[in-house]
């Protein structure tokens, strides 16, 4: 290939980072992997894969040598459960890492670097309404996003900027709407509600009852991890330099979606909405006009399409637990 590059992907061991390398490798390149752990599910098809924590400023430095791009993936992240209880720690880490990361990549003369920054940085007064406008990426500001982990991705996307604005250092940041897709996160904490829903239900006996987070109302919107793959390349290849929406605009509401899971699995559970849960904005959508107009694309996986996969991966995933804890029980 005539563009073969050497690219680090760091969150190489977590969820969109993992499928990332495997179509950057396909697409010819070379490609460092790091995290704080390899992957869960499968290997890493990184020619060079290396465990560090990238809170470290050496380890920044050591994982950014001889690199012309980065996709800087790494984050203490979860769903809503997990970013509305630990606000400081994940703060902290995530600042320590994005300004590690921009530094080393800078003095080790890195060519282009994207930022992973999320739809939590956007205004929680503009997604007080299921029925919410969606969000145009200058819907950001006047800030007032998330507490915790939406103050540091805006923080991380301005670091950002002042590195252009300081060093001309070329940078990219995307603001993803909710990722799903196999080999996800689906249970532990740190899943997100697609995942979630989906491990409930297969777990759940069919006529038996579900447990949804909040009333079920909240709104969203969920893209197929191959559509964010595919928006990552078509975003560092681009000259765009401000944030950019990636996401898609087929919104609905977490009951629906528990609906729509139920359909694919063909069982029928009744709703047990729990009012003490978290359940984060009230309402978010994408609004992919700016999106079109830079990538000259936009996803197009159906949400019920890629929620069939996703489910099948995680049924697979419940009933291999279930019956390696059966055999533990049973000695086999
Ligand atoms: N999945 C989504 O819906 C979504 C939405 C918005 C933003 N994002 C952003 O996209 C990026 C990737 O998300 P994901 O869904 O793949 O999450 P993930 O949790 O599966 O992957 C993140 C990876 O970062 C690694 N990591 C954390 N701290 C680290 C450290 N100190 N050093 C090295 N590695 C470290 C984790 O071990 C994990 O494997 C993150 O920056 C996240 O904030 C994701």
């Amino acid at each position: 290939m005539a563009n073969k590059s050497r690219i680090l992907v760091t969150g190489a061991g977590g969820f969109i980072g993992h499928h990332l390398v495997k179509r950057l490798k396909a697409d010819g390149h070379w490609v460092r992997g790091v995290d704080l752990k390899y992957p869960e599910y499968g290997t890493s098809a990184a020619d060079d894969f290396q465990v560090l924590d990238l809170r470290v400023w050496e380890n920044c430095l050591t994982a950014t040598r001889n690199i012309d791009q980065v996709y800087n993936l790494a984050a203490d992240m979860g769903g809503i459960g997990y970013i509305t209880s630990f606000l400081a720690d994940i703060s902290k880490n995530n600042i320590l890492i994005n300004a590690h990361m921009l530094e080393a990549s800078k003095q080790n003369d890195v060519k282009r670097y994207l930022f992973s920054s999320s739809a939590c940085v956007y205004a929680q007064s503009k997604q007080k309404n299921a029925a919410v406008t969606p969000l145009k990426e200058e819907d950001a500001y006047p800030a007032d996003p998330e507490p915790g982990y939406g103050w540091e991705k805006l923080f991380a996307e301005e670091l950002c900027r002042y590195y252009y604005h300081d060093y001309k250092f070329e940078t990219r940041i995307v603001r993803f709407h909710n990722v799903y897709g196999p080999l996800g996160t689906y249970d532990g904490g740190k899943e997100k509600s697609p995942a979630a829903i989906s491990r409930k239900v297969a777990k759940a006996t069919d006529g038996g009852t579900i447990e949804i987070w909040g009333d079920g109302d909240q709104t969203r919107s969920y893209m197929y991890v191959d559509d964010c793959v595919e928006g990552l390349v078509r975003l560092m290849a681009s000259n765009h330099r401000d944030a950019l929406n990636l996401g898609t605009d087929e919104m609905v509401s977490i009951n629906h979606l528990v609906d729509m899971i139920c359909g694919i699995a063909g069982k029928k559970l009744t709703k047990e909405h729990d009012l003490t849960k978290p359940q984060g904005v009230r309402g978010r959508n994408s609004d992919n006009t700016l999106l079109r107009k830079v990538l000259g694309w936009e996803p197009s996986m159906p949400l019920e399409k890629g929620l069939a996969i996703t489910y099948k991966w995680i049924e697979g995933e419940v009933k291999k637990k279930e019956v390696g804890e059966l055999a533990e029980v049973t000695g086999d």
